[in-house]
């Protein structure tokens, strides 16, 4: 079935909503606000059809040909074929779009958006399935389950590109890879080197990774079978243990193991930390739930009102490289990090009567909805909220409301480029 629809705006998720005639809402991705579109209804679910364009009738000046050659087939973005400052505008207006849309009634304190210093090649990052058969790296194809070849990733630093070309070529990676599903490679930007994970089902043979190591971008291979903890770093002589080495806004090292999380675009990440420094809040007990290797935590060692740190995370190799990262620092006694859940950690605080001036909360995209119950016994003052996720974010602020929580300010930063995604900062304030 064909249609004639204007494009009213784009919702979270990247697609275009607009109406057919008889009113019902329709999705249709790589679409502007205000094109008209001849599009054809693919799927209609009752309350709403999903459609795809067949010719764009009025196109929007915000948009452009797509610099990637994936783009439309790869399900990572779904943004390019719109010009980057507009970009920002569309994610403005999804965060608005959806506190509203998630029953948010009061005024959004936006106070900042950032967009990233680079709309390409940020990602420190790139993780990509293996198959053996036909070999390829690469990631899902949109809307199914296959595996489309990637070669070549805008998303991803330079650096990690010009290695995945190597592995390409690799006689022992092609042999390696029989056995493996999944690889990650990684930059380790003070040293200007990558670091590569993958994770097999076999033990591979010391002379393949060697072979592997010729690539001369590489710095350390570590390979994840069964259990806790990858094999690693091959060579065993690789600087820092095979650790990644990033730089924060006050010129401290951090060292993390490959495979450990790190936020994927590092010139946000130093935004992030100077927005916060910005806020100028006064607290003296600092509690990180989500610290991962400390990367918020370690941002207010500078502060010296600041007595006490504590910060918790579930990943034991993340608080390994915390630990590791004071340690170099030579950082004693005065910040503390520990393998417990966020909320192990509240519930410790809450026996002990332990209250803190700060809580910072990170969580992964479902959110903190199950901390609520605990937090208002230990976070007496300010929570900053980091979250990659607006609508968990919005769920979780509307439970903060009712805690006597107020959003005082939050800003959006643009970590995810050419994709839906974003990242939001949030500081909540305790009222009375
Ligand atoms: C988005 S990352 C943020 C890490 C860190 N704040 C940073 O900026 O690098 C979320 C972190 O939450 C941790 N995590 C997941 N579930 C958790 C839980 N129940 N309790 C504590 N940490 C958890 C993950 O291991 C991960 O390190």
């Amino acid at each position: 079935m064909q249609g004639i629809v204007k494009v009213e705006k784009i919702v979270f998720g990247g697609n275009g909503l607009a109406r057919l005639p008889d009113g019902k809402v329709i999705f249709i991705p790589y679409t502007l606000p205000e094109e008209v579109l001849q599009i054809r209804i693919i799927k209609n679910y009752g309350d709403y059809a999903e459609g795809e364009i067949e010719k764009i009738l009025e196109a929007s000046p915000y948009r452009r040909k797509e610099p990637c050659i994936y783009y439309g087939i790869c399900g990572g973005c779904q943004l390019q074929h719109i010009v980057y400052p507009f970009q920002i505008e569309i994610k403005k207006e999804m965060l608005f779009d959806t506190f509203k849309r998630i029953g948010w009634k009061e005024e959004i304190p936006l106070e900042r958006v950032i967009p990233s210093p680079k709309e390409f090649y940020y990602r420190n990052r790139l993780r990509f399935h293996v198959e053996n058969e036909n070999f390829k790296m690469g990631f899902v194809k949109r809307k199914t389950h296959e595996v489309l070849k990637i070669e070549k990733c805008l998303l991803g630093e330079e650096i990690l590109n010009k290695v995945l070309s190597q592995l390409y070529k690799s006689t022992a990676w092609i042999k390696l890879s029989s056995y493996s599903k999944r690889i990650k490679i990684e930059t380790s930007p003070e040293e200007n080197k990558v670091t590569l994970i993958f994770w097999t089902a076999l033990k591979p043979q010391k002379e393949d990774l060697k072979e592997i190591l010729e690539i001369k971008e590489l710095k350390a291979i570590f390979y994840w079978m069964k259990g806790g903890r990858p094999e690693g770093p091959f060579p065993e002589d690789s600087s820092y243990g095979g650790r990644r080495v990033f730089k924060n806004i006050d010129g401290f090292f951090y060292y993390v193991q490959p495979g450990v999380f790190v936020q994927a675009n590092w010139d946000i990440n130093l935004a992030i930390m100077e927005n916060i420094r910005s806020w100028k809040l006064s607290f003296e007990k600092v509690l990180d739930l989500h610290a991962g290797m400390g990367n918020f935590l370690f941002s207010f060692l500078p502060n010296k009102e600041v007595k006490k740190f504590l910060g918790v995370d579930t990943d034991l190799r993340a608080i390994e490289d915390g630990l590791y990262t004071a340690e170099k620092a030579r950082i004693n006694g005065r910040l503390d990090l520990r393998n417990i859940s966020a909320m192990e950690a509240l519930y410790e605080a809450v026996k002990a009567g332990e209250e803190y001036d700060l809580v910072l909360l990170d969580p992964p995209r479902g959110g903190c909805k199950e901390l609520m119950r605990l937090l208002p016994e230990v976070a007496k003052k300010y929570i900053i909220y980091i979250s990659c996720d607006v609508p968990t974010l919005v769920r979780d602020l509307l439970i903060f409301k009712d805690l006597k929580y107020q959003l005082v300010k939050l800003s959006l930063f643009d970590m995810f480029p050419q994709t839906y995604h974003f990242e939001v900062v949030a500081l909540l304030e305790k009222k009375g």
